[in-house]
C-alpha cells in the first residue's frame, strides 16, 4: 500500500484544510503560522490514530482470531514460533518502523512499573508521568536534556485482561493493578514546537504505513498454518476471516480520518 493511498481519505478535507489556510486575513509581515500546526495538535492527533488501531486490532483482531486458535504472544517474531503480536508489541513493532522513516517523530508505550524495563520511563518522564496519573490527562512539556517536545497520553486499564496478565506476569514489578488505573502513557516526541501542513500528512501517512506493515507481518506469520482464518474482503460479514491489510487499514482511516481533520481544522492556529 503506498503512503498516499494511506491518506487519500483525509487529503480531500486537507483541501479543506489548505483553501482555508491559503485565504486568511492578511497575516504580519513574516509570519508562517497560517502553514503550521502546533506540535501538539499534531500529537493528539497521531495519539488518536495510534488509539483507533490499537482498539481496532485488539478487538476485532485478536478478539476474533484467538477463539479460532490464532495465538498472540511475546516472543511472536521468533522464526518457529506463528502467532501474533500481544497489543503492546504491536505498538512496539510500528513504532520502530517510523523511527526508520524519515521523520524525527519519536512513538512508545511507557511506565513507571513497565514488564520490559526498556518501557521504563526516565527521571524527567517520571515526574511527568505523575501528574498524567493523577489527573487522568496528557501532559505536553519540552524536555530540556533533549530539547525534545514530548506529549504523554494515559493508558488506562481498560479491561480486565490489561489487570490479569500484567499482575500475573512473572516480569511485572507491580502487581497489583485494577480496572481503571492509568498503567502507562503513549509518549511521542517531536524536535520543534510546530509541524508544517504537508509534514503533519506525511506524519500520519507514515504511522498508517507502519501499522499497516506489522499488520501484514503478522498476517505472514499466522496464515500458514492449517485451519487458520482466510484473509481478505469476507470480514466483517465472516467472522472467521480476518481483514487482508487494505480492509484493515481501510478502517482504521474511515474511523480516524474525520476525528483527525477536526483536531486540525480546530486547532489552536
Ligand atoms: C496477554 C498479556 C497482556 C495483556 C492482555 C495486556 N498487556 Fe500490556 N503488556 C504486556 C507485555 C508482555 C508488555 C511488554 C511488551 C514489550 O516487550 O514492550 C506490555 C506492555 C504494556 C505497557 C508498557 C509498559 C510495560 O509494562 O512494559 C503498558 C502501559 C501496557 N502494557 C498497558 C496495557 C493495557 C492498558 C492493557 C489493556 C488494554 C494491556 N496492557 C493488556 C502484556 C499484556
Amino acid at each position: 500500500m503506498t503512503p498516499s493511498s494511506l491518506i487519500a481519505p483525509l487529503s480531500l478535507g486537507v483541501v479543506g484544510v489548505y483553501l482555508f489556510v491559503t485565504a486568511p486575513p492578511p497575516l504580519p509581515d513574516g509570519s508562517e503560522a497560517s502553514s503550521t500546526f502546533p506540535v501538539e495538535t499534531v500529537l493528539t492527533m497521531l495519539a488518536h490514530e495510534n488509539d483507533v488501531a490499537r482498539t481496532l486490532y485488539t478487538k476485532e483482531i485478536v478478539g476474533q482470531a484467538k477463539p479460532r486458535g490464532v495465538e498472540f504472544r511475546e516472543d511472536w517474531r521468533e522464526p518457529d514460533v506463528y502467532a501474533g503480536p500481544l497489543p503492546a508489541l504491536f505498538l512496539r513493532a510500528s513504532a520502530e518502523r517510523v523511527a526508520r522513516s524519515e521523520h524525527p517523530l519519536g512513538l512508545f508505550l511507557g511506565s513507571d512499573m513497565p514488564i520490559e524495563s526498556s518501557n521504563r520511563f526516565d527521571a524527567r518522564q517520571m515526574e511527568v508521568f505523575a501528574e498524567v496519573r493523577a489527573s487522568r490527562e496528557p501532559r505536553f512539556f519540552v524536555d530540556e536534556r533533549t530539547g525534545l517536545h514530548t506529549a504523554m497520553f494515559p493508558d488506562f486499564a481498560g479491561a480486565p485482561a490489561c489487570v490479569s496478565c500484567h499482575n500475573e506476569h512473572p516480569d511485572s514489578p507491580k502487581t497489583d493493578w485494577e480496572l481503571g488505573d492509568v498503567m502507562g502513557a503513549t509518549t511521542w516526541t517531536w524536535p520543534d514546537a510546530t509541524v508544517p501542513t504537508d509534514t503533519a500528512l506525511q506524519l500520519v501517512a507514515t504511522l498508517r504505513g507502519a501499522f499497516a506493515a506489522t499488520y501484514q507481518e503478522f498476517l505472514d506469520d499466522v496464515t500458514p498454518l492449517a485451519g487458520s482464518p482466510v484473509v481478505g474482503a469476507e470480514w466483517p460479514r465472516n467472522a472467521h476471516a480476518l481483514p487482508d491489510a487494505g480492509v484493515f487499514m481501510g478502517r482504521v482511516a474511515e474511523t480516524s480520518s474525520a476525528e483527525s481533520l477536526a483536531l486540525l481544522l480546530g486547532g489552536d492556529r
